[in-house]
């Protein structure tokens, strides 16, 4: 995927879908995109731009003031991982407070952004998560791109887990102002369902990509022109053809068929909702248009439970914790899955949870 010499119809796939890609989100003229291997290197290639742009030198010469990274307190784990990568230092990212929804609080960003320059560091990236990995929630993109704009500081969107809502009429509200970031990935092997891994990195100035991942190599750059040689925008120089598999589903199902699969986990996520809400056995500790649907039964410790569902081989499904609580995370991303799998799914917890409890009340009166 380096060169258009090499592998001219790949590369010709790849930036098919970054421009349906940047069109649809409403990035200009000067768009463009990758696609890594992931959501956690697409963070951190936004990172290192954003990184070069503050100080050009630093490619060269390295570092020469504190650079900070702002991120929320639910974004994903890469953030810190990247900060030691990218040689920012893991304690220069300023983990921001969110609302009881797991969103970033924009003031609050706005406040640590202005102590910061105060003492003398330099304000240098944000990331703003599209489907936080926990609860599903978007960061108000808007609100924080009008901090990063008045003090000129790269935005990120990691919609890694859900920034495929731009598929949906219904659901891109999710990310309104996206088309103010400087730089947008998503995951089309999460909510799209392509095989892993098939991950797009799009920027709003293609020159921060090609700034930041461009290296001369005179045994591999031997045509003119640089648009389809893929190498000098990406951070590998041989990379696989992951943008297949998303063109391929694309051509089969169309825009509409991607929409549909979209609205049907938030269609799934709400039966699991309305099944919690129904019954007083459980709390619900998420909310509406969010497919992470975090609960617990009957009171019961979710760890204990979640663990005991999968030493006994009943289910597999995992537990998060927000603030001070602890639930079960049911992710409703298969689209595979109907209303009968989601309610089939509770039935099996419940019979567990009924069966087990029989269990100790039988040895309990036999003692
Ligand atoms: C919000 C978010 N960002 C990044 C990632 C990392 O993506 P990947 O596993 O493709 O590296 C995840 C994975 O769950 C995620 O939820």
């Amino acid at each position: 995927m380096y060169t258009y010499k090499v592998a001219g119809p790949q590369v010709g796939i790849e930036q098919e879908i970054i421009r349906k890609s940047c069109e649809m989100i409403g990035y200009g003229s000067q768009s463009n995109g990758t696609f890594p291997t992931g959501g956690s290197m697409s963070n951190y290639m936004a990172l290192v731009m954003a990184r070069d742009t503050k100080d050009s030198h630093c490619r060269e010469k390295g570092m020469s003031k504190p650079m900070i990274v702002y991120t929320s307190r639910e974004s994903h784990y890469s953030n810190s991982k990247n900060a030691s990568f990218a040689g920012i230092g893991k304690s220069n990212i300023r983990y921001i407070h969110t609302d009881s929804k797991g969103q970033m609080l924009p003031n609050h960003l706005e406040a640590q952004i202005i102590k910061d320059l105060d003492e003398g560091f330099v304000p240098t990236y944000v990331n703003a998560t599209a489907g936080t990995t926990v609860l599903g929630s978007f960061d108000p993109i808007d609100k924080i791109a009008d901090i990063t704009e008045k003090y000129k500081i790269w935005l990120h969107v990691d919609g890694a887990y859900c920034g495929s809502v731009i598929f949906s009429d219904k659901f891109k509200y999710l990310v309104d102002g996206i088309e103010r970031s400087d730089s947008f990935s998503y995951n089309a092997h999460k909510m799209l369902g392509t095989p892993l891994t098939c991950s797009v990195l799009l920027v709003n100035d293609k020159k921060h990509l090609h700034n930041s991942f461009s290296n001369d190599a005179d045994y591999l750059y031997q045509t003119d022109g640089d648009d389809f040689n893929l190498g000098k925008t990406s951070f590998q120089c041989g990379r696989r053809n992951d943008a297949l598999k998303f063109w391929t589903l694309w051509k089969s199902i169309g825009t509409n068929g991607l929409k549909q699969i979209v609205d049907q986990q938030f269609e799934l996520a709400d039966i699991a909702r309305a099944y919690i809400k129904s019954n007083p056995d459980y709390t619900l500790y998420s909310f509406d248009d969010s497919i992470s649907v975090c609960f617990n039964y009957q009171g019961i410790d979710p760890m204990t439970l979640c663990t005991a569902l999968y030493e006994h081989q009943i289910t597999v499904v995992g537990f998060g914790s927000f603030n001070n609580d602890t639930f079960i995370r049911l992710i409703t991303i298969n689209t595979n899955n109907k209303e009968y799998d989601i309610l089939n799914f509770f039935k099996v917890l419940e019979a567990y949870v009924h069966k087990t409890s029989k269990i100790k009340k039988e040895v309990l009166e036999q003692a």
